[in-house]
């Protein structure tokens, strides 16, 4: 029996190269970190914009144990049937109660259990339902199960990010901010032993507006219309953070960042040819 935990979290994973690049990485780099959990946000995994069921199990079958999500979840219709079946994978706790699917997981790793809050901010986002007061109600659902709980705060604003680190300071592990897709250096861990970064970045394409093609994105801003997007391709990186995390007490001992180059032309040409023929 371990004492502490590792756990590794990637975000956001974007299109085709995300997906490929999963595939490639994730087992090396769970064995690397010696990591017991991996968890990945999988919000952009379908050409940018929501997730399949396909694609959702296929990232299970990658080496991931919970996945989460954000305002992207509900861009592919079939994945509302999915998400009432597949408790595994999360969307915001704090959209309204009639939506399908649930914001927290507690997964039992034998040794230890551990839960995954996904949250949503407000600020510059879609007006949902209070994630600080959603935080408290779904603490309260999983708090008397474990001590150790990795909140992913999907959110535009820094300072909602960080206001829900201070919030939740102390009563989880790890307050993990993904959605904007680009990396920040400010990993911490707190006194009270719950760490932190504003955001773990994207896993996709990174030669590109935010994973997207730059022509599109870029034609946005210059023109106000909107354009249609697609997944770019150059440049992919896997991105996230490793933790390890005190079994006893839930107190996070270390936050690490993870940014690992993937070139597709090191596939493993022996991968099933369906396996990512989507986009
Ligand atoms: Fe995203
Ligand atoms: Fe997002």
């Amino acid at each position: 029996m371990s004492d502490n935990l590792k756990v590794i979290f990637f975000a956001d994973l974007v299109g085709k190269p995300g997906r490929q690049a999963l595939s490639q990485l994730c087992r090396p780099l769970k064995e690397r970190f010696g990591a017991d959990l991996v968890i990945a946000n999988v919000e952009n995994v379908a050409g940018g914009f929501g997730v399949t069921p396909e694609m959702s199990r296929k990232i299970f079958r990658y080496g991931v144990d919970v996945q989460t999500s954000g305002n992207h979840i509900w861009d592919r219709v079939d994945i509302i049937s999915y998400i009432k079946e597949e408790d595994r994978l999360l969307r915001p706790a704090n959209f309204p109660g009639r939506a399908p699917g649930k914001g927290s997981y507690v997964i039992d790793l034998f040794y230890h259990k551990v839960g995954v809050i996904n949250l949503m901010g407000r600020t510059f986002m879609k007006d949902i339902d209070c994630p600080f007061r959603t935080a408290d109600r779904e603490l309260e659902k999983i708090g008397d199960k474990t001590k150790i709980i990795i909140v992913d705060m999907h959110a535009e604003a820094t300072s909602e990010k960080q206001a829900m680190w201070a919030y939740l300071d102390g009563r989880v592990s790890a307050v993990i901010g993904t959605h904007t897709h680009v990396q920040t250096a400010d990993e911490t861990i707190s006194e009270e032993g719950t760490a932190y970064i504003s955001d773990v970045g994207m896993s996709g394409p990174h030669d590109s507006i935010l994973g997207m093609k730059k022509e599109a994105a870029l034609g946005r801003f210059l023109t106000g219309m909107p354009k249609r997007m697609s997944c770019a391709d150059g440049d992919v990186k896997l991105c996230g953070v490793a933790l390890e995390i005190e079994g006893e007490t839930g107190r996070a001992l270390s936050i690490e960042r993870i940014k690992e180059d993937f070139n597709p032309l090191d596939m493993d040409t022996s991968e099933n040819e369906s396996e990512f023929n989507d986009d």
